[in-house]
């Protein structure tokens, strides 16, 4: 799997190294969350890299996100749009559900083979377009399968309701169907604010499963404190592991045995996370084991 860095400073070791190219990535988070913000990091950091930019507004129009843009210290945004390899979408939720039904095979046929950045903000607003839950589902699978035939798919999620709760359809549908999901936990009450990063998932990715600490900082944007998140690759759990499993080797199915030898091969302690080494071993016994 080819990752592509983030764009957002600290985020891609939490990722397992970045963003999986042509997957779909959802951000979820309550207005003031930073949304807008991670979605311009994202497409100039695909920009940076000579890669095609194609950021689609569904709730401020295109001055007003170049403006923020350029008080984040991005004055370059202008020079991307008019070399066109930045293209800019602010349309209704449904205008763009319109689209996606009539024009994006079409659209999607024309970029053929390109390696773009897509950014969707917010995705909210095209959920709304129908009050059909089957029909929602199909709309987004379907821009989404189409989509990343084109590129890397980033669309940002409104967080209603309780803080916290993403139980909402308009939610699930979306953070379903995608295969990364980041939830910015934004909580500001009286003088207190706090925001925090947490991956709820992310497909094909040795991802970090704690909350973060983020910040928004003028000219840089999103920065997320990766804290005591540092992979690690030492593998003294698997092969503790493997050193008890090859002594109980007799005890074992000989095909169990050569997959599950050859399965810790390829984990590190990481992937074991609080799973005990002895605890384990004992599990596979059990689960195995002649008497
Ligand atoms: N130019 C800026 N300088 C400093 N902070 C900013 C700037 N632009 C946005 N922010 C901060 O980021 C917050 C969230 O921005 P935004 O990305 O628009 O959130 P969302 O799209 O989730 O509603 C703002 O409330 C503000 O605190
Ligand atoms: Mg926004």
């Amino acid at each position: 799997m080819r990752k592509i860095k983030s764009g957002i400073y600290g985020l891609n070791p939490l990722l397992d190294g970045g963003i999986n190219v042509n997957s779909t990535s959802v951000v979820i988070g309550a207005s003031g969350a930073g949304k807008t913000t991670f979605a311009t990091q994202f497409i100039r950091r695909g920009l940076e890299e000579g890669q095609e930019g194609i950021f689609v507004s569904l709730d401020e129009n295109k001055e007003q996100i170049i403006r923020e843009a350029v008080e984040m210290g991005w004055t370059e945004i202008l020079d991307y749009l008019d070399d066109e390899q930045l293209v800019f979408i602010d349309a209704s939720g449904k205008e763009f559900a319109t689209f996606i039904k009539k024009e994006l095979p079409a659209f999607v046929g024309e970029w053929t083979g390109a390696d773009a950045r897509i950014s969707i903000d917010p995705l909210t607003p095209v959920m709304w377009s129908t009050a059909d839950a089957y029909e929602q589902r199909d709309l987004i699978g379907f821009m989404l399968k189409e989509l990343r035939k084109v590129g890397t798919v980033l669309s940002t999620l409104e967080e209603h309701g309780t803080a916290g709760d993403l139980s909402g359809r308009e939610t699930i549908i979306p953070m379903y169907l995608a295969d990364c999901v980041m939830h910015l936990q934004y909580r500001a009450l009286d003088d207190m604010v706090t925001r925090r990063l947490k991956i709820v998932k992310c497909r094909s990715s040795a991802h970090s499963e704690h909350s973060h600490p983020y910040h928004i900082v003028k000219g840089l944007g999103l920065v997320v404190d990766r804290g005591e998140f540092a992979p690690t690759e030492s593998d003294a759990i698997p092969t503790q592991v493997m050193e008890e499993l090859e002594k109980l080797g007799d005890r074992l199915p000989p095909t169990v045995h050569r997959r599950l030898l050859k399965s810790l091969e390829e984990l590190t302690d990481q992937d074991f996370q609080d799973i005990k080494g002895a605890e384990l071993v004992e599990s596979i016994l059990d689960e195995y084991a002649r008497e």
